[in-house]
């Protein structure tokens, strides 16, 4: 039994319109939690919070743009506002970069770190005192594989990205705790919109992942039992050998 969570505990999920947000949104309404939807596209993000709410889940979307830090004050300030207090952060928004460091230009290195990473900086900062209010909070971030294999030649900027999501989950880790814990999620190849890789050679569980399987990981990691796993990141590949 998760004795924290209650009727007003919100679980922010950014890019939660689609994809390994969407499958966690749905596995975190499973829970208990109210889920705030945030993400840049309207339609899908309203259709999203609207197939939640259909299974009889509260659930609310929001359009913002994660990189940006005033979008993310502005948005939990809404949601706090209206009683309810931040619980759960999943910092999942995220776009590919696929150029390496002869083609990469700057506009594009800035912008893969600014949604990949600044965002999470953005929204911890936007939701840690509402958690501090409640006296608990869980902070889960969606890095890669890519953050310790490197990825492919070509993914430079993303690699960049994913890696700066561990030490920012081992510094807030250090900072927020005992309230809070902050871990993150390292998935291997996830069938997602992002992802179109189909061939699941060198995956020992003989698949590529799925939304669910990282929603499952999620889940657990925001629920209030697990309460002396901080720091972390948890690999979800079904041990990918070959990357
Ligand atoms: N699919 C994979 O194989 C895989 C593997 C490892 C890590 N990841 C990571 O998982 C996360 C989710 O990936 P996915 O495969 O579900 O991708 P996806 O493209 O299906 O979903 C990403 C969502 O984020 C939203 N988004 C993108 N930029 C945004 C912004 N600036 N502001 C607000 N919302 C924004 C998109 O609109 C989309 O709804 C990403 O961080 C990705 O790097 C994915």
């Amino acid at each position: 039994m998760n004795t924290k969570i209650n009727t007003n505990s919100v679980a922010v999920v950014t890019g939660g319109a689609r994809g390994i947000g969407f499958g966690s949104a749905v596995a975190l309404a499973a829970k208990g939690f109210h889920l705030a939807l945030v993400d840049l596209r309207e339609e899908a993000v309203n259709e999203a919070a609207e197939k939640l709410r259909a299974t009889g889940a509260q659930a609310e979307a929001f359009v913002a743009d994660v990189s940006d830090f005033a979008q993310a004050q502005d948005v939990a300030k809404e949601i706090v506002g209206q009683d309810r207090s931040i619980n759960v952060l999943l910092n999942n928004a995220g776009i590919g970069s696929s150029n390496g460091l002869l083609e990469i230009s700057e506009a594009e290195w800035d912008r893969t770190i600014d949604i990949n990473l600044k965002s999470c900086f953005n929204w911890s900062r936007a939701v840690v005192p509402s958690m501090l209010d409640s006296g608990w909070g869980r902070i889960i971030s969606i890095s890669s594989i890519a953050s310790y294999s490197g990825g492919t030649v070509s993914k430079l900027a993303y690699a960049a990205s994913k890696s700066g999501i561990l030490g920012m989950t081992r510094s807030l880790a250090k900072e927020l705790g005992p309230s809070i814990t902050v871990n993150a999620i390292c998935p291997g190849t996830i069938s997602t919109a992002m992802n179109p890789k189909t061939d699941a050679e060198g995956i020992s569980l003989g698949r590529l992942g799925t939304p669910e399987d990282i929603g499952q990981v999620v889940a657990f990691l925001a629920s209030s039992d697990p309460n002396f796993i901080t720091g972390q990141a948890l690999t979800v590949d079904g041990f990918q050998y070959i990357t």
